[in-house]
């Protein structure tokens, strides 16, 4: 079935289907739920670069025609000067119905060859809550490395929550699609 996936750029259409499908518990998933936000915003991002910004950006996950999910990319900034030192850190969301199906895992590798294609940075790094199992085996499946835990570093459903961060770097990406 996942030879059927691809990446495509974000239309007005996926973006009633975000607003549909993220804005709850369980469609943003349980680790991904910080309460209602602003969906206004997603519509702005739309009209003003469709989602292909300097320091970010997202893509439709499609399986044929149909939209399944979304993956985003930003600038992280966090190991030193933004001139020198960034790095790209890279998410996702696979709509609630189409989950446990291997489209997290084959999505993250299409975005992952995206950004190591298009663009010269050489790290690329994900972080999860320690209680996200689907997504440490869809990160862990695709070779990333496990470099720490980040502790209580997010409040989310009234606590503080542990991260994991993974990342993988171009040499590694490279060396494995040639294995
Ligand atoms: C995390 C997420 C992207 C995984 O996508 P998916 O399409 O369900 O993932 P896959 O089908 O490729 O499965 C990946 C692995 O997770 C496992 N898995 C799937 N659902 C699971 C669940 N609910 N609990 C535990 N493991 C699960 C699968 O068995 C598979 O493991 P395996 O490779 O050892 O067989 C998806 O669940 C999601 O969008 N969740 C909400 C948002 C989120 O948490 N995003 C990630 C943080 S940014």
């Amino acid at each position: 079935m996942t030879d059927r996936l691809g990446l495509r750029k974000l239309v007005e259409a996926d973006i009633d289907l975000l607003e549909q499908q993220f804005q709850s518990a369980a469609g943003a998933g349980a680790e991904q739920w910080f309460g209602f936000w602003n969906t206004a915003g997603l519509r702005q991002r739309l009209a003003l670069d469709q989602f292909i910004g300097q320091q970010d950006g997202a893509l439709a996950i499609v399986l044929g025609e149909q939209t399944v999910g979304k993956v985003d990319w930003f600038t992280s900034t966090s190991w030193g000067r933004a001139n020198t030192s960034a790095c790209w850190e890279i998410a996702i969301g696979v709509f609630d119905s189409d989950r446990g199906a291997g489209i997290g895992t084959k999505a993250q590798a299409l975005l992952v060859n995206y950004l190591f294609t298009h663009y010269p940075r050489h790290r690329i790094q994900a972080t999860t809550a320690v209680e996200n199992t689907a997504e440490q085996r869809c990160l862990e499946t695709l070779g990333f490395v496990l470099e720490g835990r980040i502790r209580q570093s997010q409040w989310r459903n009234g606590a503080w929550h542990d991260q994991l961060l993974y990342s993988v770097l171009r040499e590694e990406w490279e060396k494995r699609a040639t294995s």
